[in-house]
Formats: structure tokens, sequence, C-alpha cells
């Protein structure tokens, strides 16, 4: 799989999406990465399915998937110092397939990180917790790059996919900040660092005032005994 393109053959081409469309090799390899991108998507959906039947909630809330486009992947090798390659890319570049699954709550993310990383075919080659450990902006997430066979006609391949839990309301704020960093092209000035940092801040704090109200509500079901239902019994 090894098809290196030289500086010359890229300015021959011209940068963007064209350079990768003409590398060998290179629609089958984003098939791969598509394929693993459904492997862990339907994950996810049965993960909701099983909690919402089997357990009366659904701690998910949406399941959005992304290929990286091939003019992002060349300028991430770019900017990483890579070689121009698909070997390269396989090596080097973690987020070709991305899975972003969007919870209730921010409990909700650990737990389902947690039943998703101890699937026996899931391997988790590196975890950033950016809800513990925030992002000097204010982003939080969680994220995870795992490692999933997927089985092709004739062989069985591990492939690499990123995995990245959030709430709702990280959701709201990393879109809209993503869309004024990179659509609008903002300068990125002290202030307006500030007020988005402010953001984020406020945002969380209403994350975990709405764990609380959940832990209240879950409460008093208890106390007036409103049975969930429960199928295993
Ligand atoms: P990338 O080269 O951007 O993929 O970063 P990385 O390889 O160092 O990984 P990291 O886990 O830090 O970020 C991976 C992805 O998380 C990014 O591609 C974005 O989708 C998302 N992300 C990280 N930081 C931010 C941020 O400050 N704002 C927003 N909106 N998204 C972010
Ligand atoms: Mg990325």
């Amino acid at each position: 799989m090894r098809d290196v393109l030289t500086e010359k053959n890229i300015n021959s081409l011209g940068k963007g999406a064209n350079i990768f469309l003409h590398m060998h090799k290179f629609e089958e390899f984003m098939m791969m990465y598509s394929c693993a991108m459904k492997e862990v998507k339907t994950k996810f959906e049965i993960l909701k399915d099983d909690m919402t039947v089997r357990h009366n909630r659904n701690p998910i809330e949406a399941i959005k998937t992304r290929l990286k486009r091939p003019e992002s992947i060349y300028d991430k090798l770019k900017r990483l110092g890579c070689e121009i390659s698909v070997q390269s890319v396989i090596e080097n570049i973690n987020d070709v397939a991305g899975v972003r699954v969007i919870c209730s709550f921010v409990d909700d993310i650990y737990e389902i990180a947690d039943i998703f990383s101890k699937q026996d075919d899931i391997t988790v080659l590196k975890i950033k917790d950016y809800i513990k450990n925030p992002k000097p902006n204010g982003y939080r997430s969680y994220h995870m790059i795992v490692e999933i066979p997927v089985f092709f006609a004739d062989h069985k391949r591990p492939m690499k996919v990123e995995v990245q839990f959030r709430t709702i309301a990280m959701d709201f704020w990393a879109s809209l900040e993503h869309k004024m960093k990179y659509k609008c092209g903002i300068p990125e000035t002290q202030g307006i660092m500030n007020e988005l940092k402010e953001c984020a801040d406020v945002i969380f704090e209403a994350d975990r005032k709405m764990l609380m109200i959940r832990e209240k509500v879950e409460k008093s079901e208890k106390l007036t005994g409103k049975k969930e239902i429960n199928f295993t019994a």
C-alpha cells in the first residue's frame, strides 16, 4: 500500500482534493475508514437501543460521523512534517474516521465511554479528557482513539477511529466556536477568546446544574414509587 507522492508530483497535480484522488488505492483506503466508522457508529446505535429498551433511559442524544477530507489529510501530514503517502496517513493520522457521540448528561459520557471501551473487539489507543482538563479556550469533550477490526471480503484489518464524546451543551459551544474560528475567519483577539472561554464555563455550569436536577428527579421518582420497566427481571 506504499505509494509516495513527491513534491514535484503534488505541484503538478495542484493542491486540494485532487491530490489524493490521483493516488493509487486511495478510494479503497477511504472505503476502509468509512467501514470502520460504520462499525463504531453501529456499536453506539446498539447501546442507545439497549439502554432505551432495557434500562428505560436514553443517554445518547445523537451520533454523528465524518470522514476527513483529502485536503485536510494532506494539510495535517504537511503540518506534522510527515511523508505524503497512504502508509504515512495510516501511521500518523488518527482521525481520518471520526464518530461523535452526543450525550444527555456529563456522567453519561463516562458511562458510555466505559461500556464501549470494555467491548472485546475495541482497543483503546489514546484518551484525552478535555472535560477534566479543559483546553485553555474552554473546549470540553472526551476524546478516544480506538482500533477496531474490520472484516473485508478477503482479510481482516485493524482500523483507527477517533471518538469524541460531548454533552449537547458542549457540542453547542464547540460547533459555534469552530464555525467562528474557521468559517468567518474572525481574528482571535484576546477579547473574543476571553468571551468564548466565559461562554464555555457558563455552559459547563449549566451542564452541572442539569445533572443535579436529574438526580433530584430520579430521587423523587424513587420516593413516589414510579417503577422502571425491567424486562430482565
Ligand atoms: P487535531 O490535529 O485538530 O485533530 O488535534 P489533535 O490530533 O491534537 O487532537 P485533539 O484531541 O486535541 O483534537 C481533535 C479534535 O477535537 C479536533 O479535530 C476537533 O474536532 C476537536 N477539537 C479540539 N480542540 C478544539 C477546540 O478548541 N474547538 C473545537 N471546536 N474543537 C476542538
Ligand atoms: Mg482532528
